[in-house]
């Protein structure tokens, strides 16, 4: 089977680790390589989280350390949502070998050269290092067969009233990746869709009692995460919103054909609304479209999938039967 070539672009990252996981388990998936950005954390951090992910997963694929700062030079990460260390304080081994020296803009670069029209790219945090490679080379950054980016909101935002997280972290490196948006279909999984599909206290329990290590470790590691649901939202689970991204790459039919929108998007970038995507869902500006973005999601399918990808079918089936999300 020929495998689609993916890389990720990536803050991890509590839900960058749920995604990235998922897509290692995916059998028709081959991670090429992993390429961090600051975000959640320091670059630091979400490198040396990067490579802990390779090591847990022992996976076949390199990490490459890319921009420390936005081009807003934005550099405030996401405090305490993911812990201390950006993965919930789980204690993980990793390998500084599977660190390359190349810079994660260079790889991008190289390998979709290299695979024109096959390179999937998977950004799941601030896109500043898409953005930077495209002002180096738009040319070939027009080659990537399609990106799927979390992050935006046309109804919400997160960080402030009308911004999300990534985008807002890194606005200008958003207004450049949608300029190529009419080239490159570019998804947008954003807040509407990723708060619309919540993990319960069921789901996530389930996944402790019948996903072995894997599982155990995944439900240690969103600790956080739902202490930080509980505390602003009062949710008992929350969002793991990287992940419906990945799964969204997998299975498009989780988001139902006709909550999707082909419209022009564009971001402001400065101001009080610096980061908000303002996306023209009824066309009204006539403008080019420059951006796919799912506005309805079927949540329990979305579940069903990352159980399935991850534990496999006797497990799903368990989950299918008794949870009741
Ligand atoms: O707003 C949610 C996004 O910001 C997710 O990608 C999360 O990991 C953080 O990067
Ligand atoms: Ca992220």
């Amino acid at each position: 089977m020929d495998k689609r070539k993916i890389i990720f672009d990536t803050d991890p990252g509590i839900d960058d680790a749920y995604g990235i996981i998922a897509a290692m388990k995916q059998p028709d998936m081959d991670v090429l390589g992993i390429c961090t950005v600051a975000g959640n954390k320091g670059i630091e951090f979400t490198t040396t989280n990067a490579l802990k992910l390779v090591h847990l997963m022992d996976y076949d694929c390199m990490v490459y350390k890319g921009a420390g700062e936005s081009m807003l030079k934005v550099s405030e990460d996401a405090g305490a949502t993911h812990g201390a260390d950006g993965l919930g304080g789980v204690k993980l081994d990793y390998d500084e070998s599977k660190l390359s020296d190349m810079h994660a803009v260079d790889y991008i670069l190289e390998t979709v050269k290299a695979n024109p029209g096959e390179i999937e790219i998977i950004a799941l945090g601030p896109v500043t290092n898409i953005a930077l490679a495209i002002e180096k080379d738009p040319e070939t950054m027009k080659k990537v067969k399609v990106i799927w980016t979390m992050g935006g909101g046309v109804h919400r935002g997160n960080i402030t009233p009308v911004a999300e997280f990534n985008y807002w972290y890194d606005a200008k490196a958003v207004e450049i990746m949608f300029s190529i948006g009419t080239d490159v279909p570019i998804h947008m999984i954003g807040l509407d869709v990723t708060h619309a599909s919540v993990f319960t206290g069921n789901d996530l329990t389930f996944m402790k009692l019948e996903g072995g290590k894997l599982g155990e470790i995944l439900f240690e590691m969103v600790g956080p995460y739902i202490e930080s649901y509980w505390k602003h939202s009062r949710y008992t689970g929350c969002v793991i919103h990287d992940l419906l991204t990945v799964i969204y790459a997998i299975d498009q039919s989780v988001c139902p054909e006709e909550g999707i929108y082909h419209s022009n998007l564009r971001v402001s970038t400065k101001g009080i609304t610096i980061g908000q995507t303002v996306v023209d869902l009824v066309n009204s500006w006539k403008l080019p479209v420059n951006s796919i973005v799912p506005m309805k999601v079927d949540s329990r399918k979305y579940k069903e999938i990352f159980f399935e990808v991850l534990f496999g079918k006797e497990k799903v089936e368990l989950y299918k039967k008794h949870v009741k999300s």
